[in-house]
């Protein structure tokens, strides 16, 4: 490791690097993103498998260090909700509202009041997951929302505002303004927890949100795969630059159980999500199986949490909800 960091810093000043992790051989960087830095970085990799026991080497290109939030840069209030948590991942498709919804449930299931907002502009899927797809939010008074009611929980997506199909090429600022109105606007009346399913990624819309959104803590979710691995390392980084505390990493998809022989496979490979949340200093809050009835009831609107409560997968979601509760106290 010494070695390796050695030679990074021949190549790329110190400050520009933000972190080196070396996963048994496979090398992660993460680099300020500046043209001299890119144009190095080719060099830097030759070098670095020349090294002994260095196998692969990955260069991520991170913004410049995001200024920190200025007075004028408000947080959103959001009128009754005690702590907020948001539910990330670097990339899409890792399961990232499928765990949202359910960690949301489960939250409820240990007593907490519950609500839970879809803020993920590119791919809005609550109203799917809690089955108010193509219903409009209710509002009274032709100026706040209502917020839907369903499994004991209050929820809102940005989903009710813009049309899932039509791919979204809205600025920044547009889609944090629509994001901030559903936010903002909902009357959420008495809330203990509300969790966040974020837009995938660290882009700029990202970045805003996370430092609009008075955030208790974040949890990321990845699969045990490299390439979302990389993503998350990305996300985590996001988040420690803008002083957002990382409540840690969930596993999904970790193995799946062969419902013939019982054998577990890990198809996405075994453990890679816990060993980098090892190596970065952040906790590993749990796996949760690739599993059919996971993706059937997430897609058919009665996730699992609330169509199983008493399943396997439904302590797996809750002793993860038990350990956040942990960490917000
Ligand atoms: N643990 C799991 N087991 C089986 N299917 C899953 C699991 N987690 C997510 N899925 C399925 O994978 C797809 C993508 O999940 P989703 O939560 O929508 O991902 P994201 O929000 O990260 O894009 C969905 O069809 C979902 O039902
Ligand atoms: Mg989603």
């Amino acid at each position: 490791m010494a070695d390796i960091t050695q030679i990074a810093q021949k190549y790329f000043a110190p400050e520009h690097i933000e972190s080196i992790q070396n996963f048994g051989g496979r090398v992660i960087i993460t680099l300020i993103d500046t043209p001299e830095n890119i144009s190095k970085s080719d060099d830097l990799k030759k070098e670095l498998l020349s090294v002994e026991g260095v196998e692969k080497v990955t260069v991520i290109f991170t913004r410049k260090k995001a200024a920190p939030v200025s007075p004028e840069m408000e947080k959103w209030q959001i009128r009754g909700v005690k702590h907020i948590i948001g539910v990330a991942s670097g990339k899409g498709g890792v399961g990232k509202s499928t765990t949202a919804v359910n960690l949301a449930l489960a939250l409820a299931n240990l007593g907490q009041k519950v609500a839970i907002f879809d803020a993920d502009i590119y791919g809005p899927s609550l109203p799917t997951m809690l089955s108010f797809e193509n219903t409009p939010p209710v509002s009274y008074n032709g100026k706040t929302f209502e917020p839907f009611e369903n499994y004991g929980i209050k929820a809102m997506s940005i989903g009710s505002l813009i049309d899932r199909d039509t791919p979204l090429i809205w600025r920044a600022s547009k889609a944090c303004g629509a994001v901030e109105q559903m936010l903002c606007e909902t009357n959420w009346g008495d809330v203990d927890i509300m969790v966040i399913d974020m837009p995938p990624g660290t882009g700029d819309i990202q970045l805003t949100l996370s430092q609009r959104i008075n955030f208790a803590g974040i949890v990321i979710v990845s699969t045990p795969q490299d390439i979302a691995l990389i993503d998350a390392v990305k996300g985590v980084n996001m988040f420690e630059r803008i002083g957002i505390k990382i409540l840690g990493l969930v596993q999904n998809m970790a193995y799946y159980i062969c419902p013939d022989c019982g054998k577990k496979a890990y198809i996405f490979g075994q453990n890679g999500a816990k060993q980098t949340a090892e190596r970065l200093g952040e906790k590993f809050l749990g796996d949760i199986p690739l599993d059919i009835n996971i993706r059937e009831n997430a897609d058919s609107g009665t996730p699992i949490v609330a169509a199983l409560p008493d399943s396997e997968h439904t302590k797996a979601y809750e002793n993860i909800a038990q350990k956040i509760i942990k960490a917000l106290e």
